[in-house]
């Protein structure tokens, strides 16, 4: 058991760790870098899925948060976070039922849910819903601007899919059209700043295409929402996005690290690391007790964290409950039950595996276990 005020090598491993420090100069460094830009700023809590981060970011400015599912919304909504956009389609009519009785719950207290369509029959579930419920919902149309997963076609490509759809949504009663959803998940990670751009700026036009297109039917959109950890900087920059989405900017995995940095734009942290310990020793190489089970590999595997540059090793792959460690540059084997922190390839998978983080003070040398965290909204998968 873990308790406030432990040093840090009293943490159990396998553990996932935050970096108070770090995470809050991210923390603060994105809302200053929102309020700076006058955009809106509406983290995406699928990355950490914490009650307790959520609301940090509403205290530093966020204006609400993004979850991709309906129990994470749920999950947050139940520990008070009042303003959720589930950024993304719900269908099953099982799940818009609980959807619509949030959105009512919600209104109740002062607060409200959003959410996103990409086609007729979900607009006309999510309508019989709203209805049976006697709710009332905020309505992002997806346009695919780019990322070829969810949302019709931006009217660049297609001038009537997301004006129609738009006006069904408007005309449906208890759901209020609110603008488009306009995600480009490939842009993010993307590794050079130019393709970064190239991508982004193909997803501002297509959004902006289709707000010009809804007003020019008539249609109202407030609001163009989106953009990630790899863009957000361009999108705000743009006069089209008026809300920022990003979530990964708090922790800042090693994909992240991966991505060459553009230097007109604000860097974030390391804040999130896997604690693990050497648990064997052999020729040429030392075993951790952290593998699949602690940390999520499909953006690759974690990098051992050096930082500075005293003692490199190569991580590769040693299956559900081990890492193995290969010295490299000639540095020395670490010894037994040594400490090795882990930078985890993709943060918001590595998460969705602990059940609590652990919060360090004072840097993960010296500090101390300050708090532990749940996640709150850990399995939230429905
Ligand atoms: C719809 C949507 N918005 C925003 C994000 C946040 O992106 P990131 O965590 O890369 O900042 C994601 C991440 O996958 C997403 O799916």
């Amino acid at each position: 058991m873990t308790r406030s005020a432990e040093p840090i090598s009293g943490i159990d491993t396998p553990a996932l760790v935050i970096d108070l420090d770090a995470m809050e100069r991210n923390l603060h460094r994105m809302a200053a870098f929102a309020r700076q830009a006058g955009v809106r700023l509406r983290p995406h809590a699928k990355m950490h899925k914490s009650a307790e981060l959520a609301r940090l970011q509403l205290a530093a400015g966020a204006v609400g948060v993004c979850v991709q599912k309906t129990s994470e919304a749920e999950a947050l909504a139940a520990r008070g976070i009042d303003d959720l956009y589930l950024s993304n389609e719900v269908v099953a009519p099982a799940k818009l039922v609980r959807v619509a009785a949030l959105a009512r719950s919600l209104a109740a207290r002062g607060g409200r849910l959003a959410i996103a369509v990409d086609g007729a029959e979900g607009v006309a579930r999510l309508a019989e819903a709203v209805r049976e419920a006697g709710a009332a919902l905020d309505v992002f149309v997806e346009i695919d601007v780019g990322q070829g997963r969810c949302g019709v076609p931006p009217a660049d490509r297609d001038p009537v899919a997301a004006v129609e759809l738009a006006r069904r949504v408007a005309a449906s009663p208890g759901l209020r059209l609110a603008g488009l959803q306009a995600y480009q998940g490939k842009a993010q990670h993307l590794r050079s700043p130019e393709a970064r751009r190239e991508a982004s700026a193909a997803a501002v036009s297509a959004a902006r295409a289709t707000r010009q297109a809804l007003e020019a039917a008539g249609l109202p959109c407030p609001l163009v929402t989106g953009a990630g950890t790899g863009t957000y900087a361009l999108e705000a920059a743009s006069g089209v996005y008026g809300e920022l989405q990003a979530g990964s900017y708090l922790f800042m995995d090693r994909d992240y690290a991966d991505n060459a940095a553009d230097p007109a734009h604000p860097p974030f942290e390391h804040a999130l690391f896997v604690k693990a310990q050497v648990m064997s020793v052999g020729a040429g190489r030392a075993v951790v007790d952290a593998g699949h089970k602690s940390h999520a590999v499909d953006s690759g595997l974690p990098r051992v964290h050096d930082p500075f540059g005293r003692r490199a090793y190569a991580f590769e792959n040693g299956g559900d409950e081990h890492g193995i460690l290969r010295p490299l540059g000639g540095a020395p084997l670490p010894g037994i039950g040594e400490t090795i922190w882990l930078v985890p390839g993709h943060c918001d998978p590595t998460v969705n595996l602990h059940d609590r983080y652990v919060g360090v003070r004072g840097g993960l040398v010296g500090g101390r276990v300050e708090r532990v965290i749940p996640i709150d909204a850990r399995g939230a998968l429905t």
